[in-house]
C-alpha cells in the first residue's frame, strides 16, 4: 500500500452506527487486535490489555452496563456483532494515551480491511463496578486496570457520510 492510499485511509474512516448481523471472521478480527498491539505506548511498556468479545450473553450484558451509565434503553454499541475493549493499569505512565492509541490503530486497521467501528465510551465507569470487575476477573485480567474505551466491530449496514469539513484553523505551521 503506498502512503497516499493510507492517507485515503484516515480520512475516509467514519464512525458507524449501523451493522449487518453477521459476524466477521477470525481471520478479520485477528488483523484488528494485531494493529493494536503495534500502537505505540509510554516508554514502549505495551501496557493495554485488550478484550474482543463475542459471545452474545456478553455482549448483552455489557450493553446493558454501559445503557444504564448513559441512562438510555437502546443498546450504545449498536448491536454489533463484536466489541473490543481497552483497559490499561490506573498507574501505568499514561494509561489513558496508551489506550487511545491502541483504539484508534484498530479503527484505522477495521476500515483498511473493510469492517467498520465506531468508538464506545464509558468503560471507565462501567468496569469501576462489581459487575464490572467480575467481568475483567472472568476474562483473565490483571487487577488495578482501568476501562480507556471500547470499539463496535461489523460489517457496515450501509455508505458511511462523509466527513463534515475540518474546522478553520485546526492546525498551524510555524517557521
Ligand atoms: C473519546 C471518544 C468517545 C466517543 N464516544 C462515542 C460513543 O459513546 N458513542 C458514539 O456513537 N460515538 C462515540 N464517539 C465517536 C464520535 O462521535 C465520532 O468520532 C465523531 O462524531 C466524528 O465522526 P467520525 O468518527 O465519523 O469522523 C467517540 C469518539 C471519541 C474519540
Amino acid at each position: 500500500m503506498s502512503g497516499k492510499d493510507f492517507l485515503e485511509i484516515i480520512k475516509t474512516r467514519r464512525s458507524c452506527r449501523k451493522y449487518k448481523p453477521e459476524q466477521i471472521t477470525d481471520e478479520e478480527l485477528k488483523a484488528v487486535l494485531e494493529a493494536g498491539t503495534y500502537a505505540p505506548t509510554s516508554r514502549g511498556m505495551q501496557s493495554p490489555y485488550i478484550v474482543a468479545v463475542q459471545n452474545e450473553e456478553q455482549r448483552k450484558q455489557l450493553a446493558a452496563m454501559n445503557a444504564r451509565v448513559m441512562g438510555v434503553t437502546s443498546n450504545p454499541y449498536y448491536d454489533a456483532p463484536t466489541y473490543v475493549l481497552v483497559f490499561t493499569p490506573a498507574d501505568a505512565n499514561n494509561p489513558i494515551q496508551d489506550g487511545s492509541c491502541v483504539l484508534e490503530n484498530m479503527m484505522l486497521a477495521a476500515h483498511t480491511i473493510g469492517l467498520a467501528s465506531c468508538w464506545i465510551h464509558r468503560e471507565r465507569e462501567m468496569f469501576s463496578t462489581e459487575e464490572g470487575k467480575a467481568l475483567m476477573k472472568q476474562w483473565g485480567l490483571p487487577e488495578g486496570l482501568v476501562g480507556i474505551g471500547a470499539l463496535s466491530l461489523g460489517y457496515p449496514a450501509g455508505e458511511a457520510a462523509e466527513a463534515k469539513p475540518r474546522k478553520e484553523g485546526y492546525y498551524r505551521i510555524v517557521k
